[in-house]
């Protein structure tokens, strides 16, 4: 009977006589079959692109088996996530599927505003610019380390929920090392399971407005000596809005290509991830943007409301110190409907 096992010798099991203990090996070459089993099927499902790797069949079945069989579309799966954090039970929620996003945007294209939005869900945590302290993104091992503790719901902010947490995620700016580290950041997308979020600007122009404003209140801090990026009253918002940038019309041109190539770029490299893209402006105008991205992560849609408040409200010609000179340039050129672009409510 030994022989029938091939290329293992009876020793290497120990067995001094097969005959002695005929359960014993039966056993043996019950396990055998079983491993054999499991590690072709875990080889086909790679084939198939289902799982990454078999550390991740072993988990899922671990932590699944408790849990009853979601209701979802088996495209779903993958994207599927039972974290098990470290520093606190999820007790009620432990069968509560979490999906896992990132919103990636730039420098003043209304994320902190949309972010807030999100985080009004009773179901969602979008935990902040976690990746604006450089030491995270120092490498990609550090970006990797602080993924892993946010999708494990180990990280804990104020966006933190006491009610199931349905998605998970951040804010993360494309000049913030996702450029930089694409490739790895790609194959963590892909390996677990993380949907993107685009949220860019459509007017460019506006953006450059909002990020000279931006600086020039780190600076003047207007708002009773504080700075602030965004803010909750309409008084607040006319106070920044006083201020009126002058472009330097030299560099606007290479702004706002840089910018383009930057989203652009961003596109294409994730291009094979799951993702949405959204614009600024789209969601300003029309609210039920908000529905299609809850159905993207697949949370209930819920009525979501922020507190901020728009600081550049109203036609461009009245926030640009040298509208002229702005206007000049920009004429016949491929930017020049940001000219014109405004907003009508
Ligand atoms: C959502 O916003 C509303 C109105 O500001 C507020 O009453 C509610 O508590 C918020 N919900 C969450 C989960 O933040
Ligand atoms: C990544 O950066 C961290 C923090 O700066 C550093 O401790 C670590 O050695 C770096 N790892 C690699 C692989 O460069
Ligand atoms: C949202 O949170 C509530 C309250 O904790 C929970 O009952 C519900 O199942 C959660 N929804 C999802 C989709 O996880
Ligand atoms: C500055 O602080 C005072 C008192 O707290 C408040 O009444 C006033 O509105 C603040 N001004 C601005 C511009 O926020
Ligand atoms: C615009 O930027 C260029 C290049 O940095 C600089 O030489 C020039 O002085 C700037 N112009 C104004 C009006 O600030
Ligand atoms: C993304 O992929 C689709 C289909 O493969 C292709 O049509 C599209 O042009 C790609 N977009 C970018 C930005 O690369
Ligand atoms: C608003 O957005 C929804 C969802 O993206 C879309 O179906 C609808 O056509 C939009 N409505 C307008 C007026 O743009």
């Amino acid at each position: 009977m030994a022989e029938d096992l091939g290329f293992f010798s009876r020793d290497s099991f120990g067995l001094k006589s097969s005959k002695k203990n005929p359960l014993l090996l039966r056993m043996i070459l019950l396990m055998l079959a079983m491993v054999c089993g499991i590690y072709i099927c875990s080889i086909c499902l790679k084939q198939i692109g289902v799982t990454p790797s078999m550390s991740r069949v072993f988990s899922v079945q671990v932590t699944k088996s408790s849990c009853p069989e979601p209701t979802v579309e088996p495209w779903e799966i993958p994207y599927l996530h039972y974290p098990n954090p470290e520093t606190y039970s999820r007790d009620e929620c432990a069968c509560n599927p979490v999906r896992n996003f990132a919103i990636l945007s730039m420098q003043r294209s209304g994320s902190g505003w949309f972010e807030t939005l999100l985080n009004n869900h009773t179901n969602i945590s979008s935990n902040g610019e976690i990746f604006s302290v450089k030491v995270r993104r120092s490498n990609a091992s550090t970006i990797v380390e602080t993924l892993d503790k946010i999708y494990n719901l180990d990280w804990l902010s104020s966006a933190s929920k006491n009610e199931c947490t349905a998605a998970v995620g951040l804010k993360w700016m494309l000049n913030q090392g996702v450029l930089q580290n694409h490739e790895e950041i790609v194959d963590y997308f892909k390996t677990h399971g993380v949907s993107a979020i685009f949220l860019f600007r459509r007017n460019l122009l506006r953006r450059i407005i909002s990020v000279l404003a931006n600086l020039y209140d780190r600076d003047a801090r207007p708002l009773n000596g504080t700075h602030k990026s965004h803010v909750h009253s309409p008084h607040e918002a006319a106070i920044l809005a006083k201020y009126k940038p002058s472009i330097n019309s030299t560099l606007l041109i290479a702004d706002l290509k840089r910018s383009e190539d930057m989203t652009e770029k961003a596109l294409a490299y994730f291009n094979g991830t799951r993702h949405i893209i959204l614009y600024y402006e789209d969601v300003v105008k029309n609210r039920t943007k908000l529905v299609e991205v809850q159905n993207f992560l697949r949370v209930p849609p819920m009525e979501l409301k922020s507190r901020q408040v728009k600081i550049h409200q109203g036609k461009l010609s009245d926030q640009i110190e040298n509208w002229q000179e702005v206007q000049q340039k920009l004429k016949g050129t491929h930017y020049e409907s940001f000219l014109h672009d405004d907003y009508r409510k």
